[in-house]
């Protein structure tokens, strides 16, 4: 794989760095997030995005967040620690994994007995979180290669790979891994709409690493269905109820009623980390909405006319009726989801 793309989010020498993925694909450029404000807000703006990646971000988030304020006692790092928490665990209300992952640093914290124990104990559970996030990927991508081992022509949707993790993604870590295994893997990408993570990202994504890609309008979907040209759909996902039902970026419902009605698996991969298995169904899962010139503006160009109104749900819930299998780091969920997810957590 190629070595242009480096992690989309790490902790490098005392920093927090990312990739600020809103310049994609016309710039590749890694940029340091020194104050709690630059982590919320490059949440936020998208620059750093994709579930497994933004908990990673906050974590580490969090460490800067106290390095930024300083605090000499105790009972005023607990206080900031939970003001963080609370801040920047709200960034965006739809991917799990970031209150998961500031949540966890909380608990971690909890023995510490001075000021610096506390950051240094949240720092190392953030580098857990990261490590575990890694070996996640590594895990999905062979249990997916496993599963998908005769399928082969792949559409998907948003971007879940190397721009969206601390690894080598979701969906899109099953096909490095089904490349390495030698697969003649094919990506049929949508592209998106309406920030393009499908073009910017998931297509640039692919073309680093020399696999074959063939970007679509989100709208052609259900015709690339119909053709019989496509072996399997695989998606990440943003949160998953306790029923399967899978919140992901907005337009991946459409493409799941279409493979059915095609006869063309339709699968989620993601982590555990992903999962709320506390909720009944997607009822309960928030839907972020974003703002109103996503969609009536093309970057820096009006698309539409000025004040119409737009429905820009970021994300939809695809029902578990329509999921053949949800592939994470523990192998692959299979329905009845309320069950299979149940067993995951027991364990
Ligand atoms: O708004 P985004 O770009 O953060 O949305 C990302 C997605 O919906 C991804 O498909 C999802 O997080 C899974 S990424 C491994």
């Amino acid at each position: 794989m190629s070595t242009t793309l480096r992690s989309a989010v790490d902790w490098v020498e005392g920093r927090l760095e990312i990739i600020e993925q809103t310049l994609l694909p016309t710039r590749l450029e890694v940029v340091t997030l020194a104050s709690t404000e630059q982590v919320i807000d490059a949440i936020q703006r998208l620059a750093v995005r994709g579930a497994p990646a933004i908990g990673v971000c906050g974590a580490f988030g969090v460490v800067v967040g106290l390095d930024e304020a300083a605090p000499e006692s105790l009972d005023d790092a607990r206080a900031m620690l939970d003001d963080l928490v609370d801040r920047i665990g709200n960034a965006r209300p739809t991917a799990v994994n970031l209150a998961w992952a500031v949540h966890r640093l909380r608990d971690a914290t909890l023995g510490a007995d001075s000021a610096a124990a506390l950051r240094s104990l949240a720092l190392a559970e953030a580098l857990v979180i990261q490590a575990e996030d890694i070996a996640a990927c590594d895990a999905m991508g062979r249990h997916g290669a496993d599963e998908l081992a005769d399928r082969h022509r792949i559409m998907t949707h948003c971007n879940t790979g190397r721009l969206a993790t601390a690894g080598r993604g979701t969906a899109l870590g099953v096909v490095y891994t089904k490349a390495e295994r030698g697969h003649p893997v094919e990506v049929f990408a949508c592209e998106t709409r309406p920030l393009l993570q499908g073009a910017r990202l998931t297509a640039w994504e692919l073309v680093d690493a020399g696999l074959p890609v063939t970007l679509l309008a989100d709208g052609a979907g259900a015709a690339l269905l119909g053709t019989g040209r496509i072996d399997a759909v695989i998606t990440g996902a943003d949160r998953i109820a306790g029923n399967g039902d899978s919140a992901n970026k907005i337009g991946t419902r459409a493409h799941a009623i279409a493979a059915a009605r095609e006869g063309v698996p339709f699968y989620i991969v993601a982590p555990l980390s992903t999962f709320d298995p506390d909720l009944a169904s997607g009822d309960e899962i928030e839907i972020e909405f974003r703002a109103d010139d996503e969609v009536r503006r093309f970057r820096t160009e009006a698309s539409a006319p000025p004040g119409v109104a737009t429905w820009n749900a970021a994300f939809d819930v695809t029902p578990a009726e329509l999921i053949a299998g949800i592939i994470t780091e523990v192998g692959v969920l299979r329905p009845p989801f309320t069950e299979s997810i149940a067993a995951a957590f027991a364990r």
